[in-house]
């Protein structure tokens, strides 16, 4: 759909002619580092064109209307200014709805109510970050709305905080501050204990990144991410025992092997070596980066993968079919799982000339194993969360 149709959506769902503001924030990716940002470590990602819309009006009383043609069973979803506390039934608008409340409470005037109709293209559960995207597609609407001046890593934060503690997943920064601070055609390097940054260009020269969703339907997914960080902190506890480290990623590679005995139990070892490898190979992607090596960088994609699934075990069947099959084709730099795992995406640097092979054999080989197909998009790095003007994304 195009914005001109999502607005004709608006006025008829609203019943209004008037013409709503329109804002944007897309999904993300992750090049490299992954777990890491629980972890004080570094994170490499960038955000795609994929993401949600969100059409909106203020209105005159304090009623807040949410309605998203991602779910139109649900309808219309209403509730009050007054009344912005967690609700079951309010189900996707805890996300938006959990943004107004922590933006009203760091003092920033949101007086009115308002009439809000989002639209997501992210592919549907995909650990692309759709809510991150929907959390920071609200900050930016209420900061054009209301004009209020949220500074853009305060809004970052809060969205994490929403994430935490409004709906209770206990997720990093990493993706709320690569859609709140995306650029196009850049991924960039978080370090996520200082939040110090810095964009890189991604030239791929004759390759392109193309993603892939293994499609699989993603049960327990933050119970199991719960549990991977109770993990990482029983290690650091282990480690602090006789070492002055805030974090996993505090350690170097060497000071790791060295230290690795005083954590006591072997699958918390095993989640602490990923993560101090991981910060490692995150850090060098820049370098690689900017010396145009591809190549190395590929090869440190498909180790993180490996890594991420053999001392993290957090991939599966899905990811690890589609991954071997992926390193197999004609024209591929390197791949591997992006986001949280336990299914959802892969990405890939291919070739552009081989793109087509790559996914009828790859889709071949996963649909034989798995039973049901794999989908392939081509990522485009796109700005981050924005309001879109004269109907132009
Ligand atoms: C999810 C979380 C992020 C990060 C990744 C794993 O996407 O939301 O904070 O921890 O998993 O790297």
């Amino acid at each position: 759909m195009n914005i001109n149709e999502l607005i004709q959506c608006y006025q008829s769902t609203f019943e209004t002619t008037g013409l709503p503001r329109s804002f944007f924030a897309p999904g993300r990716i992750n090049l490299i580092g992954e777990h890491t940002d629980y972890n004080g470590g570094h994170v490499f990602p960038a955000s795609i064109s994929y993401g949600t819309y969100a059409f909106v009006q203020k209105r005159d009383d304090q009623l807040i209307r949410f309605f998203s043609l991602n779910f139109p069973a649900i309808g219309i979803i209403e509730c009050d200014l007054a009344d912005l506390f967690f609700n079951p039934a309010h189900d996707w608008a805890n996300y938006p709805k959990g943004m107004i409340k922590y933006i009203r409470e760091n003092n920033l005037e949101i007086s009115n109510g308002m009439d809000i109709l989002f639209y997501g293209n992210i592919p549907n559960g995909a650990g692309l970050s759709s809510s991150a995207s929907i959390e920071m597609v609200t900050g930016v609407l209420l900061e054009g709305l209301f004009d209020i001046p949220i500074d853009r890593i305060d809004m970052i934060k809060i969205g994490q905080k929403v994430e935490n503690e409004y709906i209770g997943v206990n997720s990093g920064i990493m993706d709320q501050f690569a859609i709140g601070k995306g650029k196009k055609n850049h991924a960039l390097l978080l370090n996520c204990q200082t939040l110090e940054y810095e964009y890189a260009p991604i030239q791929l020269e004759r390759y392109v990144i193309i993603v892939i969703n293994t499609n699989k339907k993603r049960t327990l997914v933050n119970s199991k991410y719960n549990e991977r960080r109770a993990q990482c902190e029983k290690a650091l506890q282990d480690l602090q025992t006789e070492l002055l480290i805030q974090c996993l990623s505090d350690l170097s590679i060497e000071q790791f092997e060295h230290q690795k005995h005083l954590i006591q139990d072997d699958t918390n070892r095993k989640r602490a070596k990923h993560v101090v490898y991981e910060n490692d190979r995150t850090l060098k992607t820049l370098l690689l980066l900017r010396q145009g090596n591809l190549k190395e960088f590929g090869r440190l994609m498909n180790e993180s993968h490996l890594s991420l699934q053999n001392d993290f075990e957090v991939t599966g069947i899905e990811l690890d079919t589609l991954l071997t099959a992926a390193w197999n084709q004609p024209g591929i730099l390197g791949a591997r799982m992006t986001g949280a795992g336990f299914g959802g995406c892969a990405i890939a640097i291919v070739e552009k000339s081989k793109i087509d092979s790559f996914r009828d054999n790859v889709n071949k080989i996963y649909t034989d194993k798995i039973g049901y197909e794999a989908s392939f998009y081509t990522a485009t790095i796109a700005d981050g969360a924005r309001e879109i003007h004269g109907g132009v994304l």
